[in-house]
């Protein structure tokens, strides 16, 4: 197989074209990535005689008609990513997003090429904090960040290339990522990162707000499952059923590190913070067999603590500026 990742420098994408180079030999992997903040071509050094990097933008028709016509299927990660970026300048996401999604679509209906784009359950809305009720392929869409606005409307565009032109594609909404290579701007590497770099780790309000977390692999376990098997035009969601409130992450990840668990900053809520994600993942269970591997997520999280301690000359870089920006913000 033919294959195109687009955002395979960025945290998921990178981990997925890893997991491809060593489970799936067969394929051929060609990575569009524009490489942008928050993309890393390093994050790539490890499988880089064996794939092709190709820098551009997927908003690029010409250069996505080119490299869709070449491949077989195409796994759709590109997009902008960041809720506080998007709150900042929308006006990137709307053009990675929703005009990358369009050209992505309309390149492979030209081609009948098989896509899978990657999208969020951040596309539902939140959910209350303690009714216990999760997210359904059935939930209506209530998007409430320019982030997930514009991950909506990109869904919403690959339901209509489905329908109205017969695209061969599926989507999936994945709770929460976390692992090795994720931009230190996020949460979990931020916390993570803060304590190795001697500054004070810092949770948003009073930390009440649920995540759903997932780890990468079983996400891009998923991702490949479902480009494989999966019924065209139907979601799917990932969850891995690992709902914690941030203030517990946070805590976790301190005892982890060998650090008090209340030494840390509270610092200013972000606007319109959703409340709780989680997810109902029971579609891909029954359909296709698929259930995560990494269950423990406190051993995930140690796992991941050790990876951004091996690999400080990968997050060093970055580290200053992102700070730099979240103090801007009084963050
Ligand atoms: N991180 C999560 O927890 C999570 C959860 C569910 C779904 N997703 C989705 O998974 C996908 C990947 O997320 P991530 O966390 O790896 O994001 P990321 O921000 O780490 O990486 C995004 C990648 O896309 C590239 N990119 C951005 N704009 C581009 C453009 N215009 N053209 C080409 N490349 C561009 C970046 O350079 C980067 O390599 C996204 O579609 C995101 O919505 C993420």
């Amino acid at each position: 197989m033919r294959l195109l990742v687009t955002g395979g420098a960025g945290f998921i994408g990178a981990n997925f074209v890893h997991a491809v180079v060593r489970e799936h030999p067969e394929a051929t992997v060609t990575v569009l990535d524009a490489l942008t903040y928050a993309g890393s071509a390093e994050a790539l050094d490890p499988v880089a005689d064996d794939i092709t990097l190709v820098r551009g933008d997927v908003s690029d028709t010409e250069l996505v008609n080119a490299l869709v016509s070449e491949s077989d299927a195409v796994a759709h990660f590109a997009a902008e990513t960041h809720v506080d970026n998007a709150l900042a300048d929308p006006e990137p996401f709307l053009r990675a997003n929703v005009i990358g999604t369009f050209a992505v679509l309309e390149a492979v209906r030209r081609h009948g090429v098989r896509l899978h784009h990657v999208s969020t359950d951040e596309v539902y809305g939140d959910l209350p904090l303690d009714d216990g009720s999760r997210f359904t392929e059935a939930t209506p869409y209530n998007p409430s960040s320019p982030y997930s606005a514009t991950k909506a409307a990109a869904d919403m565009l690959v339901r209509a290339w489905v329908r109205s032109y017969g695209v061969r594609a599926t989507i999936s909404n994945c709770s929460n990522n976390y692992g090795p290579y994720q931009h230190v701007e996020k949460f979990i590497p931020r916390q993570i990162t803060n304590v190795l770099s001697g500054r004070r780790p810092k949770l948003y309000g009073t930390g009440a707000n649920v995540r759903d977390w997932i780890h990468v692999d079983d996400h891009n376990r998923a991702v490949w499952l479902i480009l494989e098997r999966g019924t065209i035009g139907r979601t799917y969601l990932i969850g891995a059923n690992g709902e914690r409130d941030n203030l517990s992450v946070m805590r976790t990840l301190l005892r982890l590190m060998g650090r008090d668990p209340d030494d840390f900053d509270h610092v200013t809520d972000r606007v319109g913070h959703d409340l709780r994600y989680a997810i109902d993942p029971s579609l891909l269970h029954d359909e296709l067999h698929w259930a995560p591997k990494h269950t423990d997520f406190e051993s995930g999280l140690e796992e991941t603590i050790d990876w951004y301690r091996s690999n400080e000359s990968w997050w060093r870089p970055l580290k200053d500026g992102v700070e730099a920006n979240y103090a801007e913000r009084g963050q």
